[in-house]
């Protein structure tokens, strides 16, 4: 296969297999509404087969960052209607990460509201709020119906990015965030149906999926999970839980025929990962992780290997709104500022550089 072919990932059409990877970059300040910066960063990058949004909050309690967007208020729907217009009339295509943070937040950064997990567990360390850094805080652990009221936030929030013009939804369930810490055996510690085992552990992802693929369609809807990835205290070191837990997700997953799996794994040919991907039986998007930033060589070898369906590629798409073509031409590439990845306007934003025209 060649990485700059098309696809179809159930109902979304990619025109090539590199897709934007979510990334959060905290420019929709403090009513989490995009606006025109935000609109033309994602219609300069909307040469890739796919994008993926940056982790955007499904309710207030949600919120992880200073300037992270949402998908609450009329005024964040219109907003995201203005990106997915601006996307599909350079004829991309476009689907919000929706992003519960849980207890990786503070009540400094989500307006005062409480910070949600599945146990009252907090992570050790400091958290940037809006008053500056901060120990995160002890979370309450949520009741099975504070979990299912959360579970119809993300139903809602979903039917919002649809209504707002987004070809679909992928359900962050990676990098240590709500999702993540229910099926993390560090972070979800319950004694109720949603913890202790590997499936109890697997099963609000999985209630959560489900509902939201039944209110949108299962075509439009992916899953981002992250085993092992061991970030934000949602520790995963055990192999055998890993297996036994993920496989149990996407077993579960199987028959509902998603439009992707998104992996973020270190070693994405590898066992686990396959393995995962031949139960779940769609398609796999790859992602090997923060250790080194995706190369064309690396995302050329991934899908000629038949290790995944798609690319997930994010530091180098920060730094090259033309990424898709500076890769099938082997034109030089734009080096990623890391110092402007989460500060505030233009600069390192939507000034990168496109080739120059001719
Ligand atoms: C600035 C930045 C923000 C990120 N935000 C998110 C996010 O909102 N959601 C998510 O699932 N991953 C997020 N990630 C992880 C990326 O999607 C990706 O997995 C990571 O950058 C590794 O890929 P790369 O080597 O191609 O950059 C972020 C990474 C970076 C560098």
């Amino acid at each position: 296969m060649d990485l700059f072919s098309p696809v179809a990932l159930g109902d979304l059409q990619l025109a090539n297999r590199v897709v934007m990877a979510p990334l959060t970059r905290m420019r929709s300040g403090a009513s989490g509404v995009p606006g025109d910066l935000v609109v033309e960063h994602y219609e300069q990058r909307a040469g890739v087969g796919l994008i993926i949004t940056e982790g955007t909050y499904p309710n207030h309690e949600s919120q992880a960052f200073v300037g992270q967007p949402g998908i609450v208020t009329e005024e964040q729907v219109e907003g995201w209607r203005r990106v997915a217009s601006a996307v599909h009339e350079r004829g991309g295509t476009i689907v919000m990460q929706v992003m519960h943070g849980g207890r990786v937040t503070h009540p400094d950064t989500n307006g005062g509201r409480r910070v949600v997990a599945p146990s009252a567990i907090a992570i050790d360390g400091q958290t940037r709020t809006s008053t500056g850094k901060q120990p995160y805080p002890m979370p309450h652990a949520l009741a099975a119906d504070e979990a299912h009221a959360t579970l119809q936030d993300f139903v809602d929030a979903s039917r919002r990015a649809v209504e707002a013009g987004l070809d679909g939804v992928e359900i962050h369930g990676a990098n240590g965030y709500l999702l993540h810490e229910f099926l993390s055996p560090a972070s979800n510690v319950r004694t109720d149906e949603y913890g202790g085992t590997p499936e109890n552990r697997a099963r609000f992802v999985v209630e959560v999926v489900t509902a939201v693929a039944e209110a949108i369609g299962a075509g439009r809807v992916g899953l981002r999970i992250s085993p092992e990835h061991n970030i934000q205290d949602a520790l995963e070191t055990d192999r055998d839980d890993v297996l036994a837990t993920y496989g149990a997700l996407v077993d579960q997953l199987q028959p509902l025929g998603l439009a992707y799996l998104s992996v973020l794994h270190s070693e994405p040919g590898g066992d686990l990962v396959q393995e995962l991907r031949r139960r779940f039986g769609g398609h796999l998007i790859a992602n090997s992780g923060f250790g080194g930033v995706t190369t064309r060589e690396e995302a050329v070898q991934l899908i000629e290997s038949a290790h995944a369906d798609a690319v997930a590629v994010g530091r180098a798409v920060i730094a090259n709104p033309d990424l898709v073509e500076r890769w099938a031409g082997e034109h030089p590439e734009n080096e990623p500022n890391a110092a402007t990845f989460y500060a505030a306007g233009a600069e390192g934003y939507t000034d990168y550089p496109f080739l120059a025209a001719g």
